[in-house]
């Protein structure tokens, strides 16, 4: 049965734990150089609105390892661009390709895209969610710490990436405190959704200090994410006490380890201190999405 990936919703527990330890043993055998051909002669596309360094190269990267090939696209190249729908764009896609990734803004993009179309569709970040991010993050942090016995800190804008984290949280139990500015809070409904149908222990607090007691885990993205750009200097007023700061990480456990989907603005949402000093989990963060991705094209495409 053909699956998508839009959200972290559409994934099982039990699912998640298996891409992530799928994705371990293919790291393994990157690093160890063993040829891995499971994908040889599938197709990926990869259609994308909003510009990218990690998710485009990691999923081309991945796809390579694995065998398949990958068409990039964006928007300004196809006939998005002269108004053809994206429903007649999916269903001819779909007579081409093997996997769909997009990268946009509307959520409702990619769930208009999976509807029509009749490959699976992956959701590569859209202004709501970033479940490929997450499902890296939850790689990394169960590599660093191997365990989720813990609170997990979310400082700084309710945004796609938060959003992920919440629906995580809400699937595998985890315990997350999100502290952002009043009005910038995360999506009321994506919130009701996790703490209705999740089991997660869901704190949303305006307090930074507060949500990284204790903390193992303090995650932050920038304070303006792409298509705010003309946000981002009422953004900078705004969010400056929810820098991630030698000060703020003061709160945190003594073993915290500090995680950034990057971009990173450095001087804003992260000082160029915290970013040198946890940069290891860092960097390994932005790698595992290579990892995280290739284990899941291999379960979309082929099943296991
Ligand atoms: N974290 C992330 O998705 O990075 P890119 O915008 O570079 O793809
Ligand atoms: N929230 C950021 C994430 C970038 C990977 C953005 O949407 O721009």
């Amino acid at each position: 049965m053909k699956r998508h990936f839009l959200t972290l919703w559409d994934v099982t527990e039990e699912e998640i734990w298996a891409l992530i330890e799928r994705a371990q043993v293919l790291k393994k055998a990157c690093r160890e150089g063993s040829p891995i051909q499971t994908l040889r002669g599938k197709v990926l596309g990869l259609l994308f609105l909003k510009p990218s360094t990690r998710t485009r190269v990691s999923f081309e990267a991945g796809m390579y390892r694995l065998g398949g090939q990958c068409i990039f696209m964006t928007s300004r190249e196809t006939q998005l661009a002269r108004k053809e729908p994206l429903s007649d764009t999916a269903r001819v896609l779909s007579r081409y390709i093997d996997a769909l990734v997009v990268r946009t803004y509307g959520h409702h993009e990619v769930e208009e895209l999976a509807r029509y179309s009749t490959i699976p569709v992956i959701n590569g970040l859209t202004d709501l969610y970033h479940p490929c991010q997450v499902l890296s993050d939850i790689m990394t942090v169960w590599e660093k710490k191997g365990s989720f016995d813990f609170p997990i800190a979310w400082v700084g804008d309710g945004n796609n990436v938060a959003h992920s984290w919440i629906v995580a949280s809400a699937r595998l139990g985890l315990t997350l405190r999100v502290a952002t500015p009043k009005g910038y809070e995360p999506d009321k409904s994506i919130v009701e959704r996790a703490l209705r149908e999740g089991k997660g222990r869901i704190e949303l607090l305006n307090d930074p200090v507060k949500a990284v007691e204790g903390a193992q885990v303090v995650n932050t993205d920038v304070w303006a994410s792409m298509g705010q750009e003309d946000e981002a200097e009422a953004r900078r007023e705004v969010f400056r006490p929810y820098q991630v700061n030698e000060g703020l990480l003061k709160h945190a456990h003594p073993e915290a380890i500090v995680m950034h989907c990057l971009p990173a603005h450095r001087g804003e949402e992260i000082t160029d201190e915290v970013m040198e000093r946890y940069g290891s989990v860092i960097f390994d963060q932005a790698e595992n999405r290579m990892f995280a991705q290739m284990a899941l094209l291999e379960w979309l495409l082929i099943g296991s």
